[in-house]
């Protein structure tokens, strides 16, 4: 890690960062995580590192039985170093893999089924073990870790995240990638188990005009606010 800003204040603190699809949450969260020194655990990797591999067993993604089934079989591991973050799923690197269409396509319903939160909550609390680390994903200030320090719900309009996702990607098609972002989030908001939702207690950043590094400032600041 290469700039701590205050490494000695921030040793147990968690920030849970929560938001939409494509509202910038990886970018700030590994910027914050950077400069405070701390680890970085992007749990929606971890959801799609599940179904990629639901998909390449030939799993019926969308027959619940099935996912819950087979929820506890995939070994999920996420490597949690800002500058360099891995995830692999039974020893296979997938960080390219789980960003395909395919992926995209199938997270959110997986995502509902509740046996395979279970499975990832267990993961997502051993891999933040004694703090020192951001967190983003939906639900991480508001069931994986409430007691985290910091909260901020991160959200921009849906056309800077098409955006910028589109941008991201090198693509072209705003307008589809736009319809993909608004129906995860349908999805994410609507189902039954620890659906995207502000947090009691977070921060609200709504990002559509701001810089990356005008929010990563923001959440810095509120980490030492709480630490001081
Ligand atoms: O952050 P992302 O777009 O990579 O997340 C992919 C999907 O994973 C998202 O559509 C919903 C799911 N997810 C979730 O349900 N809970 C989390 N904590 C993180 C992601």
């Amino acid at each position: 890690m290469s700039t701590a800003d205050s490494t000695a204040q921030t040793g147990s603190l968690v920030i849970a960062v929560d938001g939409t699809s494509g509202s910038g949450k990886s970018s700030t969260s590994r910027g914050v995580a950077d400069r405070l020194g701390l680890r970085y655990l992007d749990t929606g990797a971890m959801f799609r590192a599940m179904t990629w591999w639901l998909l390449r067993e030939g799993i019926d993604v969308g027959d619940t039985a099935a996912v819950a089934a087979a929820a506890g079989r995939p070994v999920i591991e996420s490597g949690t170093d800002p500058l360099a973050p891995t995830i692999t799923v039974d020893g296979i690197d997938v960080s390219v893999e789980i960003r395909g269409d395919d992926v995209n396509a199938a997270v959110s319903p997986v995502s509902a089924v509740p046996e395979v939160r279970a499975r990832l909550l267990d993961l997502q609390r051993e891999a933040i073990g004694s703090g020192g680390i951001v967190v983003e994903g939906r639900d991480i200030g508001s069931v994986v870790w409430p007691q985290a320090e910091v909260k901020v719900y991160l959200s921009a309009d849906p056309d800077a995240r098409a955006q910028r996702r589109t941008a991201e990607q090198g693509g072209t098609d705003v307008a589809s990638t736009q319809q993909s972002l608004l129906e995860r989030d349908r999805i994410d908001s609507g189902r039954a188990t620890a659906p995207l939702t502000m947090a009691e207690g977070a921060v609200h950043v709504d990002s559509t005009h701001l810089s990356l590094a005008e929010v990563i400032d923001r959440i810095v600041e509120l980490a030492q606010e709480r630490r001081a």
